[in-house]
């Protein structure tokens, strides 16, 4: 196959794990050369948490937000690495929220999850800022909070590298992917009171047996989402959802996460989903699950993070380094119990190698 002398992906077409934690960060002003050290070092953070654990199959895959892009990396940009556009329907919202840096980290232990979230957000402190953290379980035989299997027309094999992985269509990039996420909260008391079978033309699959209907309702969520390209070949996604929620607050949710080797097939869907289609005016799933957040990544191939281009010559007006120590540090630094100055990430050191160390 071509693509397997050309950049080593990284861990975008991993099978389902029973654990995620979704990350997605904000660069600080003056952060982006720790943000871009610590993805060089990303591959080694894995090998120490993970290393250990080999039935744990950890792994994590870093994108990038096109805000952040130009501060982290000189030379070209991905062809189509472009702001999460928000989508209005005349129903639905699917709103556009920041994110410069998401870590998509899967295991089938949550403590190998955690830990390597938490190395990751210990190196970037000072650096960026956590603005969405969700943590993911698998939820019994792979189904999500209302209650279907979620995943079963995912592509594999070779189909999958071939709808996640960018190609010669962008040289420079190829081995990458983009990455569209969004947090879905569901309205369980509204969606008890279908039937099963008014569930299953929800969906468009049976909910015990997950079998495809015949028949499908047009706006059931199945239908809505088989998109075909010009030339009529269905196009794919490869999707990596995962259930999360809170009991206590009655949050049940669904972070929808997916690949693609075009963000344009993933926007497709979306749009049919939020402003209809010819036959259907939005997709019923959303009359029960409401979006709250979406940002749009590229996902770099593995060799380009651990071997990036220069950092960028200039650092944009609003990447200027802050004042050293601002009145937040300090209190910071007051609160710091083993009395070291707990402003490390302000400072990176540049002449660190790629190595991995304890912090
Ligand atoms: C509320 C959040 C969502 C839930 C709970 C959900 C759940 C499901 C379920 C249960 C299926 C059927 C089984 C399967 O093939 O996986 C499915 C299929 C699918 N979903 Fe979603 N999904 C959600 C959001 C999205 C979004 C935002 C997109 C695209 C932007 C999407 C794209 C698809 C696609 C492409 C299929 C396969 C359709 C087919 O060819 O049969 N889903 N989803």
């Amino acid at each position: 196959m071509a693509q397997s002398q050309g950049p080593e992906p990284q861990a975008v077409l991993g099978l389902p794990t029973r654990a995620a934690v979704f990350l997605v960060l904000a660069v600080e002003p003056g952060g982006h050369p720790a943000v871009r050290e610590l993805l060089t070092e990303l591959d080694g953070l894995v090998r120490s948490v993970g290393f250990r654990h080999p039935d744990g199959r950890l792994s994590c895959v870093a994108g990038i937000g096109s805000a952040a892009w130009d501060g982290l990396y000189g030379g070209p940009r991905p062809a189509e690495l472009h702001p999460f556009a928000e989508l209005r329907g005349p129903r639905h919202l699917a709103p556009a929220t920041p994110g410069d840096v998401i870590l998509h980290i899967r295991a089938e232990r949550m403590d190998l999850c955690f830990e390597l979230a938490t190395l990751c957000t210990r190196r970037l402190a000072g650096s960026a800022r956590v603005v969405d953290e969700t943590h993911g379980f698998t939820y019994f035989d792979q189904r999500d909070l209302l209650g279907f299997v979620d995943g079963t027309e995912n592509p594999g094999g070779r189909r999958a590298a071939l709808a996640a992985h960018v190609g010669a269509e962008d040289g420079p990039f190829s081995g990458g992917s983009y990455l569209i996420v969004q947090k879905y909260l569901h309205d369980l008391g509204s969606w008890d009171t279908l039937n099963t079978e008014q569930q299953e033309r929800v969906i468009g699959r049976t909910k015990l047996s997950d079998v495809e209907l015949g028949e499908q309702a047009a706006d059931s969520h199945v239908a809505v989402n088989q998109v075909q390209g010009a030339d009529g070949e269905e196009q794919q996604i490869l999707r990596a959802n995962m259930p999360f929620g809170t009991v206590g607050r009655g949050e049940y949710g669904t972070y929808f996460a997916g690949y693609c080797r075009t963000p344009a097939v993933t926007e497709e869907m979306l749009r049919r989903m939020f402003l209809g289609t010819p036959e259907a005016a939005h997709d019923r799933i959303l009359d029960f699950s409401t979006a709250v957040t979406g940002s749009l990544f590229f996902v770099p191939s593995a060799d380009f993070l651990a071997d990036p281009p220069p950092a960028p010559e200039t650092p944009a007006p609003e990447q200027r380094p802050r004042p050293t120590v601002t009145p937040a540090d300090v209190a910071r630094v007051h609160r710091t119990a083993n009395g070291s100055l707990g402003i490390g990430g302000l400072k990176p050191d540049h002449h660190r190698p790629a190595r991995v160390r304890a912090t």
